[in-house]
């Protein structure tokens, strides 16, 4: 975008707010001091005990994933996995109780130089880092652009058992996306399969159950999808990503987001049609817009929480942003898991003829059984490989449905349109504060600011989703990426990773590629010189004491405390000297 046509931008910014409804955006009610980011705990690589000073820092992490299980955190670097207890009291610095090297071999080393690829590319990076059953953990790295994975325990990190291939399960260039996860002993992964990245899959292996991928090089099932989550819900795996919409093709390269989904006791097709392809992959548009006259969409998706409950409703919330290329704005949208479900019961969208436009395809034109749907024992068709050719056809040209998911309230439940934060990651509390009667979301920034905000949804009022609406308050604004320990801003270095909650600590982990950090959920003690700056944080986390300060609440506390969310009882308090605060 040139500087000239700026204005231009911003008018028609300005018109489509005032027609599309955006809500007013306030700044937060508090903005950390910079102080705090000083004293957060940091893991740069050193070890505890015998492993102490081992490595002392020498070179600078290059981390890619990161899995938290209960009080354990494992990292996912490059050539490396490491171990941390969440248990052990930290000032400072975190440090690994286990590590685990594994490095490319000479000869995929080589081979990955003759293909062309870069020294620094032809590592082994952990990409995937996933719970396999109680004490394994499933590893795979790019092992030099020939992904393999392994199971490791989870004490030692020891290797258990072979290598395995990491094809369709781990990309083979760090760069690219991928998610996965264990339900039933198999693993469900997407990601792209092949060193060219242009075959992206869904893919189902080990288990009991055969292998199952996506069809191949097929534009109406992916075109250049980009993964970002996937979760389990009752008998389907359900996958987050946004890819080109081949349903605007007369729009150039417009990108929408997606959920998709497949059975988990898919058996694939026969042997003429979807032959150890999933006969249920079947995927819809996600609908995160400000109403209005003229919609506004957030069309790129960049991360959705795991299922949470909110007012006794499954749920996930995702975030979401415009194109690059586009007005720099991101929303949070929350959606039903039995509203996601119920789009997959409606139509389906097709195209008659590479001219025309999709529609919906008429009720009494879909055969029966349903496309899609799951084998189930008593069924006349018992397992997917005994659907009859005309369903699996049907299937195999029609993946996408008619409707978009659309997300609870009609509207997002958050939305930022300032440009300096590009917010990228999502974590919920939705068991926030003393009581645990609070939901509060975490917005991460590319570079690591995180904003806060105090979430009140109205879903009892009716059962309609049409009906439930929200509004939240931005808390609090506060940095997490420590310079002076995880270095300075060097390109790419201050990209925010992954985003995490550890609960029994009250705090965030964020992932860095040089770094992992641990941030305080909140600064409470800030407000520690005035009652009312305390009361009129908002914070479900802060409580004023009788004894005069400002403080975390831990949950089931006994100690007597005052909190005033929703900010009644401020308006009778004076107001504060302003005074210079040591934290
Ligand atoms: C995590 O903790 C829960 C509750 O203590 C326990 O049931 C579960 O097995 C633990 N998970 C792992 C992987 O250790
Ligand atoms: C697995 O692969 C790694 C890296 O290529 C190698 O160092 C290790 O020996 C292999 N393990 C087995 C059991 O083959
Ligand atoms: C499917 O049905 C057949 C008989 O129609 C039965 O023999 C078979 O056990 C059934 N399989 C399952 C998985 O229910
Ligand atoms: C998205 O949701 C809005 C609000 O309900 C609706 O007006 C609009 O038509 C929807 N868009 C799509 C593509 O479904
Ligand atoms: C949350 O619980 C506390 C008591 O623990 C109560 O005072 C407060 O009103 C509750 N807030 C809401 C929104 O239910
Ligand atoms: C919740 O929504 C209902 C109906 O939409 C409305 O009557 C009620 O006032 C709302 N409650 C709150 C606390 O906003």
């Amino acid at each position: 975008m040139s500087p000239a046509c700026l204005p231009l931008v911003f008018l028609l910014l300005l018109e489509r707010t005032s027609r599309a409804h955006f809500p007013e955006e306030s700044g937060p009610i508090s903005i950390a001091l910079d102080d705090y980011v000083k004293q957060y705990a940091v893991f740069v690589g050193n070890g505890l005990g015998r492993f102490a000073g081992q490595d002392g820092g020498a070179e600078r992490l290059h981390i890619q994933r990161m899995l938290t299980i209960n009080r354990t955190l494992f990292i996912g670097e490059r050539d490396n996995l490491y171990r941390i207890s969440l248990e052990s009291a930290t000032a400072g610095e975190m440090r690994y109780h286990r590590k685990m090297t594994w490095r490319s071999n000479k000869h995929d080393i080589n081979i990955c130089h003759m293909k062309g690829k870069h020294e620094a590319e032809c590592r082994n990076f952990i990409k995937v880092l996933l719970l396999r059953n109680d004490n394994v953990l499933f590893v795979c790295g790019t092992n030099a652009f020939n992904p393999v994975c392994s199971d490791y325990s989870m004490d030692y990190l020891e290797p258990m058992g072979d290598n395995i291939s990491g094809m369709a399960r781990c990309p083979y260039d760090p760069k690219h996306a991928n998610v996965g996860l264990f339900t039933g002993g198999m693993l469900f992964t997407a990601t792209v399969t092949d060193f060219l990245a242009i075959d992206a899959v869904i893919y189902r292996s080990l288990g009991d159950s055969p292998t199952l991928r996506t069809v191949k090089h097929d534009s109406k099932w992916f075109k250049e999808p980009y993964f970002v989550h996937t979760v389990e819900w009752k008998n389907h795996v359900y996958f987050f990503f946004r890819e080109i919409a081949m349903e605007f093709n007369y729009l150039e390269k417009m990108v929408v987001s997606r959920v998709a989904r497949v059975c988990k006791n898919d058996m694939g097709g026969s042997q003429r049609v979807l032959e150890k392809q999933w006969t249920s992959f079947l995927k819809a548009r996600l609908n995160c817009s400000v109403p209005g006259d003229s919609h506004f969409y957030f069309n790129v998706i960049q991360s959705v929480t795991d299922i949470l409950e909110i007012e006794g409703r499954p749920m996930v919330l995702a975030v979401f942003s415009t194109p690059t290329n586009s007005i720099p704005g991101s929303a949070v949208c929350a959606y039903d898991m039995a509203q996601i479900a119920s789009v997959f019961e409606g139509r389906f969208r097709e195209q008659k003829s590479p001219e025309s436009i999709w529609t919906p395809v008429p009720e009494e034109l879909v055969p029966k059984p349903r496309p899609g749907c799951c084998a189930a024992p008593g069924m006349q068709h018992n397992s997917s490989s005994l659907f009859p050719d005309e369903i699996l056809n049907f299937v195999k040209t029609h993946p996408l449905m008619d409707e978009s998911v659309p997300s609870l309230g009609n509207a997002p439940w958050i939305i930022r349109s300032v440009a300096r934060y590009q917010l990228r990651k999502i974590v919920v509390d939705n068991a926030a504060g003393p009581g645990r009667n609070y939901t509060v979301v975490f917005l991460g920034s590319d570079s690591g600011t995180v904003l806060k905000f105090l979430i009140r949804a109205n879903l009892s009022a009716s059962s309609s989703p049409a009906r439930a609406s929200s509004h939240s308050l931005l808390l609090e604004e506060f940095e997490t990426y420590p310079s002076d320990k995880c270095g300075k801003d060097a390109t790419g270095e201050r990209k925010l990773l992954s985003m995490e909650l550890d609960k029994a600590t009250g705090s965030l982990l964020l992932a860095f590629p040089p770094c992992v950090v641990r941030a305080p959920v909140a600064r409470c003690h800030q407000h520690s010189t005035c009652m009312k700056n305390c009361l009129a944080s908002n914070d479900p986390y802060c409580g004023w004491t009788p004894e005069g300060s400002c403080i975390f609440v831990e949950r089931n506390t006994r100690l007597a405390f005052e909190q005033d969310i929703g900010g009644i009882k401020t308006s009778y308090l004076g107001d504060c000297e302003v005074q210079f605060l040591e934290i």
